[in-house]
């Protein structure tokens, strides 16, 4: 049998290059050998944002467009939203009672969410009690499949190791072996910074969506930091210096053209505007396909629905089954 995978992405509107890159290009590549559920944490998205709702439908219908777009196939994968399938709730309680308060209290990534919010005004500036529920919710998530494994960037891997830490509970409290420790399996894959040298991020204006166009992407890279020191086109350049656009052609340019680029950039024989050009050039190469796939499901948005409301069932289907066992395991009636 095939082992099982369980991730998630919060519905956070249209997706950037850091997702694809980071996230979704390791789900593509895991789809024909894991048996996989993909996410799309709509309650998550609550913990945070429970009072900005206007845009939830039109936000999951992005994030599982780009999913497709990037070359998740529902054909591979299960692909369902978080909502529609409320045995994770029903998981979630059961979990909340056996989880030490403490052990969410010290989540590091909570206590970063938590500054944020604090940082904020308003009602927003409190901490819910969903929110603290956030890593259990999170537990539940992979938990009602069983998971095997959990591919997240590194700012998810305390959360898995917290799901360990709860499955192993569960499983003493009630005797049993019947939950699956997941592993977290982390994309080895080089994190791709933002036009500005920053975390690329939709609240820092510095991300390429992978919806963008190709005109847009590549005005977008011709914004790129470069080697601050150069100052004219035939100056010696420092590719290690170049803080966005060289580690861009890392990701995006094959040995030879990576060695090009540096060598041509060394010896003061490129231009960094020219660079640029060339650079969005393949960037755009790279993204053409997704493009156009894109561009298909947002032409047929009934389809994309249908494969939701499709993958959420058999989703449902499975949970079902999982949850019939923690039931009987926990003797309730
Ligand atoms: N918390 C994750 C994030 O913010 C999203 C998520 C929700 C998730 N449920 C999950 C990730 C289950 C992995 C497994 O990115
Ligand atoms: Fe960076 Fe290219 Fe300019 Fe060199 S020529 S500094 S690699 S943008």
């Amino acid at each position: 049998m095939k082992q099982k995978i369980m991730s998630g992405m919060r519905p956070t509107g249209k997706l950037h290059l850091g997702h694809y890159l980071g996230v979704i290009d390791n789900w593509v590549k895991l789809q024909d050998e894991y048996d996989c559920y993909f996410s799309v944490a709509d309650w998550h998205a609550l913990t945070t944002k429970y009072d900005k709702t206007e845009t939830m439908k039109e936000d999951v219908l992005n994030v599982v467009m780009d999913w497709l777009a990037c070359g998740i196939d529902p054909n591979k994968a299960t692909i369902y939203v978080q909502s529609l399938v409320p045995e994770t709730a029903e998981l979630h309680i059961y979990l909340s009672m056996i989880t030490p308060q403490n052990w969410v209290e010290r989540d590091p990534t909570l206590k970063d969410m938590a500054k944020i919010l604090k940082s904020k005004e308003g009602m927003a500036s409190q901490i819910n009690y969903g929110l603290m529920g956030y890593p259990v919710l999170m537990t539940a998530d992979i938990l009602t499949f069983n998971a095997d494994c959990v591919p997240v960037g590194i700012d998810q891997v305390a959360h898995v190791e917290l799901t360990r830490d709860i499955a192993r509970r569960f499983n003493n409290v009630y005797n049993t072996d019947f939950f699956v420790e997941p592993q977290p399996k982390l994309n080895n894959c080089s994190l791709i910074c933002g036009l500005d040298g920053n975390k690329m991020g939709k609240s820092f204006n510095n991300d390429i969506k992978i919806s963008d166009t190709a005109e847009i992407t590549a005005k977008k890279i011709m914004s790129a930091i470069t080697d601050r020191s150069r100052m004219r086109k035939d100056d010696p350049g420092h590719p290690d210096e170049c803080e966005v656009a060289f580690k861009y052609w890392k990701i995006f340019g094959d040995e030879p053209e990576i060695e090009t680029v540096e060598c041509e950039c060394e010896k003061g024989l490129r231009g960094c505007a020219d660079c640029k050009r060339q650079l969005g050039a393949k960037v755009n190469e790279r993204l053409a396909k997704i493009r156009e796939r894109r561009q298909y499901f947002e032409e047929h948005p009934e389809e994309v629905e249908k494969i939701i409301k499709e993958g959420s069932q058999k989703a449902r289907i499975e949970a079902q089954k999982v949850l019939a066992e923690v039931r009987k395991l926990i003797k309730m009636y």
